[in-house]
């Protein structure tokens, strides 16, 4: 499907990657804003870029959850109706609003989806959904929550039904993990490991009914349970070359020209490290880094020389009787200020300034190492509270556009 309007952009920044790209993956260290940019893109792309856009969205806070529409727990679809998202972000002049469409990750209706495709035949599929340690197991794959937020990526990119997908992404251990996850899944899934753990269940299943330790564990373990776990590896195979196939797509969407990486960071020391780190390996595997957002970063007024000069007075005066008797006095007329108390607040905004001071040069510091990336690079305030509507996310969108 072809975007219905792009706006001609002069300088290449949010809106020209976003009109450029069909798949936005956003990544990133937990807690950075992954979720809230996530979310903020989306909007950004439907309002200001006329696209048809989904935003799926790994575990939301509650009150952004339902102030997207989405109350429901399930990877279906839901449209924010398109009144609502025009009061919140007026159309721009010639750009006719596209839709904005909010998926939540739910792996394991992805994982569902996934044996419902792949399983030979409606029996086989039955059995697999209805084996009890199915869930547990596919569950416990690592990184099965990146697999799946990838695999559904593919799915509805492939469905044609949007001109954008943006992906939130997990929070994971490692950055790694979500660029791995579809090669491990391949790998997993073409290896011997599982041919050797289901040909030799499936003789000693046989072997064993008849023996007295079958018995034993049949009254232990409930009569089941060696033949679940037999005929979920089984059955798991059966399904082989097809969850290779597709974990080989899933890969290959990852260096795909139409995906780009939108990496989310704060400025503070671990998430800028890691953010630094996940760029170097995109480059080195060839896929697109198309932002960093340094995300809650201090206004960089703190850093006016200027103002650090004023916090270094302010903690000056407080110990200087004469300035303390001046600002008693010139008070005097509006409340009775106890000079000792006027002095200790003078310490304390200035120590506190100071402090911000110092939090703000470090900030600097590791700014100018992401800038020196050589990727788009955009600062996002912190906007002082949760963004927990439609109005913090259009606020946010119009900082990630100015970039
Ligand atoms: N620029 C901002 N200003 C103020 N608050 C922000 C900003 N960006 C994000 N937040 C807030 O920070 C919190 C964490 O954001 P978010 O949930 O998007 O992070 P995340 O990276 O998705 O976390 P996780 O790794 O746990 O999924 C939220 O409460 C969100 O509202
Ligand atoms: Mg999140």
């Amino acid at each position: 499907m072809g975007r219905r309007v792009v706006r001609s952009v002069d300088a290449p920044g949010i809106d020209t990657l976003l009109a450029s790209k069909e798949m936005v993956i956003v990544c990133g260290s937990g807690g950075t804003g992954k979720t809230t940019v996530a979310a903020s893109l989306g909007v950004l792309a439907a309002t200001q870029l006329g696209a048809r856009v989904l935003v799926l969205t790994v575990d939301p806070a509650r009150r952004l959850a339902s102030a997207l529409g989405m109350n429901a727990f399930g990877n279906s679809e839901v449209q924010i109706a398109p009144e609502v998202l025009r009061l919140a972000s007026p159309p721009v002049r010639g750009v006719t609003q596209g839709e904005l469409w909010v998926a939540m990750l739910d792996t394991k209706a992805g994982w569902d989806e996934l044996i419902r495709r792949h399983a030979p035949d409606a029996v086989l599929r039955d059995k697999v959904l209805a084996n009890p340690l199915y869930q547990n197991i596919t569950g416990r794959f690592v990184h099965s929550h990146d697999y799946i937020a990838m695999e559904q990526l593919h799915e509805l990119h492939a469905s044609g039904r949007y001109d954008l997908v943006v992906i939130d992404t997990p929070p994971s251990r490692h950055a790694l993990d979500l660029l791995d996850a579809p090669g491990r899944m391949r790998e997993f899934f073409g290896s011997r490991l599982l041919r050797w753990l289901t040909v030799p269940y499936r003789s000693r299943l046989f072997a064993l009914a008849s023996k007295p330790f079958y018995q034993v564990a049949d009254r232990v373990l409930g009569s089941r349970f060696l033949q679940d776990i037999a005929e979920f590896f089984i059955l798991f195979q059966s399904m082989e070359s097809g969850f290779v196939a597709r974990a080989a797509e899933v890969e290959r969407l990852l260096v795909d020209p139409r995906t780009s990486f939108v990496v989310v960071t704060t400025l503070e020391a671990a998430p800028a490290h890691e953010a630094r780190f996940l760029a170097d390996e995109l480059r080195k595997r060839k896929m697109h880094l198309g932002a960093i957002i340094m995300n809650r970063t201090l206004p960089t007024s703190i850093r006016q020389p200027g103002a650090a000069k004023a916090a270094r007075s302010l903690m000056a005066a407080a110990d200087d009787p004469d300035v303390v008797a001046a600002i008693a006095a010139s008070l005097a007329a509006t409340t009775s200020a106890d000079p000792s108390d006027i002095s200790r607040v003078l310490a304390e905004v200035g120590e506190r300034f100071h402090d911000i001071v110092v939090v703000a040069s470090r900030e600097a510091e590791r700014r100018a190492e992401l800038v020196a990336l050589d990727a788009l690079a955009v600062d996002v305030p912190s906007l002082g509270r949760d963004v927990s509507d439609l109005h913090g996310l259009v606020e946010l969108g119009g900082y990630l556009q100015q970039g």
